[in-house]
C-alpha cells in the first residue's frame, strides 16, 4: 500500500478516541483557544476554523463553550466519529487537504493542534498552508499551532524503537526512520493485543520553531506569542513542544 495523506486517519479512526481523548490536557487547550478567538476588543467568542479536525476531541468542547466552528480534515472515517457524537452533525467539515485551506469566508482563529501541521509532508505545502490561513484570517484573527520540538537525541543512525506502552492485554510500540535532509520521519505504530495486531502508518515533515516562524513571516503573518504548554508556561531551549500564536503582519 502507497502512503498518501488519508492512510493516517482511516486506519486510526476506529482507536483514535481510545488512545487519545482522554490523554492530553484538552481542557486547558479548549480554554486557550476560545480566549484566543475573542480578539483584542475582548468580545464574545468568535468563529474558529480546525485544520484536520479528526473527531473532535477539540472542536466538539470548543463548540459547547460558544465558539462557531468549523474544520476540514481528508479522513472520512475520522469525521464519521466526529458526526456521530452528539453535537457532531453540527459542525460544518470539509473533506480535502488542509494545506488548500479550501473554505468560504474569514476567521478570528485558526488552529491547528497535536503536531499535525507536520502531516504536510513537503517544506512547500507547509509554505502554503501558511498563505492560506493569512487569507482566511480577519485582520485581527489567530493562527495558533501545537507542535512538538524536533529531538534529534531520539534518533540512533537516524533510526528509533521504542516501547510506549506495556498493559497485560497489550503492547504498544514504534518504530521510526529518520531523514534529516528532508526533515521527514517515517513511523510504525505497532499496536499488539492477544491475538491481533494493528499497524497504524505516521509520514511527517518537522519543523523547527525558527524555521516556522519564517513561513509565517512568508506567508505574511508574525510570531505574537509562544508557550511549552496551553497554561502559557514559559518556553525555553528545553520545552519539548510550543504553542505558537501569529498573526498578520
Ligand atoms: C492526530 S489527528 C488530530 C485530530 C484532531 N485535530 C485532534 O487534535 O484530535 C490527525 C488528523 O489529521 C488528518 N489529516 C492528516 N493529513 C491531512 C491533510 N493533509 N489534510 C487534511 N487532514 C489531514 C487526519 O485524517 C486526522 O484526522
Amino acid at each position: 500500500m502507497e502512503w498518501d495523506e488519508r492512510v493516517y486517519g482511516e486506519r486510526i479512526a476506529e482507536i483514535y478516541d481510545d488512545l487519545y481523548d482522554e490523554a492530553f490536557d484538552k481542557a486547558s487547550a479548549v480554554a486557550f483557544l476560545e480566549d484566543r478567538s475573542r480578539g483584542s476588543e475582548r468580545r464574545g467568542a468568535g468563529n474558529a476554523l480546525e485544520l484536520a479536525i479528526g473527531t473532535g476531541r477539540i472542536a466538539l468542547p470548543l463548540a459547547q463553550r460558544g465558539v462557531q466552528v468549523q474544520g476540514i480534515d481528508i479522513s472520512d472515517a475520522m469525521v464519521a466519529k466526529l458526526q456521530a457524537k452528539a453535537g457532531g452533525s453540527d459542525i460544518p467539515v470539509t473533506i480535502g487537504n488542509f494545506a488548500d485551506v479550501a473554505v468560504a469566508g474569514r476567521f478570528d482563529l485558526i488552529y491547528v493542534v497535536f503536531n499535525t501541521i507536520f502531516a504536510l509532508t513537503t517544506q512547500d505545502d507547509q509554505l502554503k498552508l501558511f498563505r492560506n490561513v493569512a487569507d482566511h484570517l480577519e485582520d485581527e484573527g489567530l493562527f495558533v499551532v501545537e507542535a512538538f520540538v524536533p529531538d534529534m537525541d531520539r534518533f540512533d543512525r537516524h533510526q528509533n524503537a521504542e516501547v510506549n506502552i506495556v498493559g497485560v492485554d497489550h503492547v504498544q510500540l514504534s518504530f521510526s526512520r529518520h531523514d534529516p535532509v528532508t526533515q521527514t520521519i517515517t513511523s510504525q505504530q505497532v499496536l499488539l493485543s492477544e491475538g491481533e495486531m494493528k499497524m497504524v502508518p505516521v509520514h511527517l515533515r518537522y519543523i523547527w520553531p525558527s524555521e516556522m516562524d519564517l513561513m509565517a513571516r512568508l506567508g505574511g503573518m508574525e510570531l505574537r506569542e509562544r508557550y511549552s504548554s496551553w497554561n502559557a508556561d514559559h518556553f525555553t531551549s528545553n520545552s519539548k513542544s510550543h504553542i505558537s500564536v501569529y498573526g498578520k503582519a
